[in-house]
């Protein structure tokens, strides 16, 4: 088969190896020519995917920027980005845009499928009339399906083949389409009736995760109040074998998906007259918690007689998560921008992020990091990083992660 893939980022290049290493061609479209750039290069830009992974099947991979080579495809898959405009409704932008290109060279019998993460009704109220401008009939002269990806970057456990993949079609004959399709990459299809029952599916995977974090966030504040940690609280809940699952406190929330995602359901619940309040307030609790370990740091600095202004403060971990470089709405960002706004002195080690060029910072050893900082903090807690070094070594630390409660000699303030 000719697989079409519309976006080559964490979801489009991991499903267009995918389908490569099984012997399928791929057309792989980006509007961003680095990316084309790097493909043809055979250079891979997403972690999980080693270069070597990318070369092995890189022959079978056509990186492009045109639209006119998806024409030749069985079946094209659209993975583009759906973030939120600045007043935080959902930007359908480069989903439109994909559709409207594919909708001009859509041929009879193509099978289309939708992975990007958005709010129930979207194939079939906004992508479906796009793609039927084309003079082709959804659910008669072409497929039309939904399924939404479930990627974890960094995840090692589970994998594209190993994690179920669910599939919405706007008919069954479109659902058996994408079922037969995915057959190849994934062992395990769970069908669902439509694609809108698809689209929240996702939707509900994230909100769950979302007020779950909010949920601990919150209590993470009310322990440090009451003087309890928050960590013991968690390790010993976590007990209970049933009826209990272990959410982390942290400084907030980052990458693509959590904090954008719950968004487009609570704007589209608006349009039923209904106000999806707890999306809302885990919104609201995990978006304060930069906030929240701003003032931690301040007490910490504070409790050592010293201002926020001038103080040298150590970074360690700046992405969203541990083990992967990505940025996107890393806590750790507004952590920075509001310790420089109170005049900190900033230094960062991330060896996943080589600088952060909006506060021209570059990263440096843990070191050179520690070398004169009144105060560690551990944003990020990456593998292979001595945390345990780092809060030995510092003057004083704060970790926002808990990854070092049970060194002996805790010299670190451990709690949120
Ligand atoms: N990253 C994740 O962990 C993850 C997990 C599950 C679902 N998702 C969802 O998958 C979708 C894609 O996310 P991502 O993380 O891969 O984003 P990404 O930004 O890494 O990749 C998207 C790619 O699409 C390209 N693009 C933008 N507009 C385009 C257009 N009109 N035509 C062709 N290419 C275009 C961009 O240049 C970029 O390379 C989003 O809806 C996201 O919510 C992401």
């Amino acid at each position: 088969m000719t697989i079409g893939i519309m976006g080559l980022g964490y979801v489009g290049l991991p499903l267009a190896v995918a389908f490569a290493e099984e012997g399928h061609c791929v057309v792989a479209l980006d509007t961003d020519a680095r990316k084309i750039e790097a493909l043809r290069e055979r250079r891979s830009y997403v972690e999980d995917i080693p270069s070597e992974r990318l070369a092995a099947v890189a022959d079978r991979i056509e990186p492009t920027r045109h639209a006119q080579p998806l024409a030749r495809c069985d079946a094209v898959l659209i993975c583009v980005p759906t973030p939120l405009t600045p007043n935080r409704e959902p930007d359908l932008g480069p989903l439109v845009s994909a559709t409207r290109a594919l909708s001009g060279v859509l041929q009879s019998g193509q099978l289309v499928v939708i992975e990007s993460t958005t709010y129930p009704g979207t194939t079939r109220e906004t992508v479906a009339p796009i793609l039927e401008e084309s003079g082709l009939l959804a659910g008669r002269d072409f497929h039309l399906a939904f399924s939404p990806e479930r990627v974890d970057p960094g995840r090692t456990d589970y994998t594209l083949r190993t994690t179920p993949k669910i599939v919405g079609g706007l008919t069954e004959a479109c659902a058996d389409r994408a079922v037969a399709l995915y057959d190849f990459v994934c062992d395990h299809i769970v069908r669902v009736s439509t694609p809108d029952a698809a689209e929240l599916s996702k939707l509900l995977e994230n909100i769950f995760r979302s007020v779950n974090i909010a949920l601990v966030n919150e209590m993470a504040l009310l322990a440090d109040r009451m003087g309890i940690d928050i960590w013991e609280v968690v390790d010993a809940a976590a007990t209970k074998p049933y009826g209990f699952m272990r959410f982390d406190p942290g400084p907030g929330m980052g990458g693509h998906c959590l904090p954008v995602d719950p968004f487009y359901l609570s704007w589209r619940a608006r349009e039923f007259d209904m106000t999806a309040e707890f999306i809302e307030l885990a919104g609201k609790v995990n978006q304060n918690m930069p906030y929240h370990c701003v003032a931690r740091i301040e007490r910490v600095l504070n409790d050592a007689a010293k201002p926020v202004r001038g103080s040298r403060i150590a970074i360690f971990g700046v992405s969203y998560k541990a083990g992967v470089g990505d940025l996107r709405e890393s806590p750790a960002l507004k952590i920075i921008e509001v310790l420089s706004g109170l005049g900190a002195d900033i230094v960062y080690h991330d060896p996943h992020v080589p600088e952060l060029s909006e506060f021209s910072l570059r990263n440096v050893s843990a070191d050179e990091a520690l070398d004169g900082a009144d105060l560690a903090v551990i944003v990020t807690a990456h593998p292979g990083v001595d945390h345990d070094g780092i809060v030995e070594r510092a003057p004083r630390a704060l970790d926002l992660r808990g990854v070092t409660r049970r060194q002996a000699d805790v010299r670190s303030t451990v709690q949120l």
